[in-house]
């Protein structure tokens, strides 16, 4: 049983209570954010970045969100998890849409999924909540459409796309979105987002004035090598130098014969030995 639903995060909201919303990818991970105590964790399709080495997170597919999301179902079994559609699985029919869903529920064990895009994806948003998905939005810097966009840039800078995202964010609530992630967005204008809207808006990069946070994993724990910092990101650890000095101690000590030591190893019976020498 989970601890969240979306119906507690919508009273959240409106007590001003902070969500807190992590990535994660496999069984530890998940295990790890849920004892720490995260109240919802994302199976991002950032697992193509930080997990499986891509540049973007274009070639990530369902089957890779599937299995991932399986991962971090059976590690996290008391924690709301949100997985990620990826690329074009939410563009084609509904009926299409709807089965790739189905397999991030039934087959991956999601509590609910995440789709990137405003108005134009309201359709798709609204079968799915009519089918009983609870579905989180995703606006601003949408990665998925980086090739569209041209890097990963700041959204909300100038009055048309400030209006464009309301609309958007606007659109994707009168669908039924129990909730919205705003990433890379301007402080002012995710701050009214946040005030137009009666649902939480999660920010990533979008300031102080959303509903929730959320991070990637990797990011919050510098895990990964280089690992680069970015603006938006704190970090809370550094496990990639921890795991780079940590295998690097048991190089030297399986060079140095210094590993296995006594308190390793296993001792056959008194005796038998003998038996074998002699023999
Ligand atoms: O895939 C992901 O990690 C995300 C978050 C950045 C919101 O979509
Ligand atoms: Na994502």
């Amino acid at each position: 049983k989970q601890a969240l639903n979306i119906v507690k995060m919508k009273k959240m909201k409106e007590e001003g209570t902070p969500i807190s919303m992590i990535t994660a990818y496999d069984y530890p991970s998940a295990r790890l954010a849920e004892e720490a105590g995260i109240d919802i964790i994302l199976v991002g399709d950032s697992l193509g970045n930080v997990v499986l080495g891509y540049d973007s997170t274009i070639p990530v597919t369902l089957d890779d969100m599937v299995y991932h999301t399986r991962a971090v179902a059976r590690g996290a079994e008391h924690t709301f998890i949100v997985a990620d559609m990826p690329f074009m699985t939410y563009h084609g029919s509904i009926q299409e849409s709807l089965a790739g869903i189905r397999r991030l529920m039934q087959e991956g064990g999601a509590h609910a999924v995440k789709m990137e895009g405003g108005a134009e994806i309201a359709p798709v948003v609204r079968a799915a909540v009519q089918a009983g998905v609870p579905v989180l939005g995703h606006i601003g810097l949408t990665p998925q459409s980086v090739n569209q966009i041209g890097g990963y840039r700041i959204q909300g800078k100038d009055a048309a796309d400030a209006r464009r995202l309301l609309t958007d964010a606007k659109a994707l609530e009168e669908a039924g979105a129990f909730g919205i992630v705003l990433e890379l967005v301007t402080e002012e204008v995710a701050a009214l987002i946040a005030k137009e809207l009666s649902i939480p808006t999660i920010g990533i990069g979008a300031g102080r004035g959303c509903d929730g946070q959320v991070l990637v994993y990797h990011d919050v724990l510098q895990y990964a090598s280089p690992y680069r910092p970015k603006r938006f990101v704190q970090t809370y650890g550094d496990i990639g130098t921890l795991i780079k000095d940590s295998i690097g101690r048991y190089v030297a000590d399986v060079k140095g014969r210094v590993f296995p030591a006594e308190q390793h190893v296993f001792s056959a019976d008194d005796g038998v030995m003998d038996t074998l020498y002699g023999s």
